[in-house]
């Protein structure tokens, strides 16, 4: 069986950043929906066209446009140990996709691993960010509100759903990135 775990946590909590170690250590393929979607705008695609708009304004793409985009890269990636889902699933309808698509090959969900955040904190990072990445979404502090506001409304019910099926696993996303690297690290050495 493959690992499938979740990296969870608000926008800026350090999902992004801590994937390539967590990847690296555990031979697992990165999946950021998040940019999927960003690169899918910047090749001009119909999908891309689609998505824009809504993501420049802080708000959720369509559930069934990200199932498809995570279950075209199950599909197709070989190689793997396992998967590393960044900002998917972001609904409960999404995880539960998730669930009915693992099902259907005999896999499950491994692990949600949630790196928590003071919303506080989410707007100095994300401020931080736009000096060096220039992602749009990142530009101003009403788009990045509204995120936040998305998180908290559509995204934050995950934490219930993963803790009731006993796989949600929560680390403290305040401190150097090299500590939370390391909380991360010996977290999942367990599971
Ligand atoms: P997405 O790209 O997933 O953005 P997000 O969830 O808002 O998360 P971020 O990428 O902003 O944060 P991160 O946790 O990766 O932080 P990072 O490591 O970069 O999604 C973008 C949009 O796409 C969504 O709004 C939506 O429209 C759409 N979308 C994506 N997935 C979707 C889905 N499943 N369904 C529907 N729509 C979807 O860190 C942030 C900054 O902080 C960096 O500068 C970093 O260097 C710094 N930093 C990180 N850790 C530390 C630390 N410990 N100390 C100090 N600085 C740190
Ligand atoms: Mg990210």
């Amino acid at each position: 069986m493959k690992m499938y775990f979740i990296l969870f946590g608000p926008p800026g909590a350090g999902k992004g950043t801590q994937a390539g170690s967590m990847v690296e250590r555990y031979h697992l393929c990165h999946l950021s929906t998040g940019e999927l979607l960003r690169s899918e705008i910047a090749a001009g695609t119909e999908l891309g066209l689609q998505a824009k708009a809504l993501i420049e304004a802080g708000n959720l793409v369509p559930d069934a446009v990200v199932e498809g985009m995570i279950a075209a890269k199950f599909r197709n990636t070989t190689g793997v140990e396992g998967f590393l889902l960044d900002g998917f699933p972001r609904t409960i309808a999404q995880a539960q996709a998730l669930d009915r698509m693992l099902e259907e090959s005999g896999e499950k969900v491994t692990a949600c691993i949630s790196i928590m955040i003071p919303d506080t904190l989410i707007q100095q990072r994300i401020a931080h960010r736009a000096t060096i990445e220039g992602r749009a979404d990142d530009a101003r502090p009403e788009v990045v509100e509204n995120r936040i506001h998305t998180y908290h409304a559509k995204t934050e019910p995950l934490i219930e759903f993963y803790r009731e099926a006993g796989k949600y696993q929560e680390i403290d996303g305040v401190g150097t990135i090299e500590q939370v690297r390391e909380r991360i690290f010996t977290l999942m050495d367990l599971l």
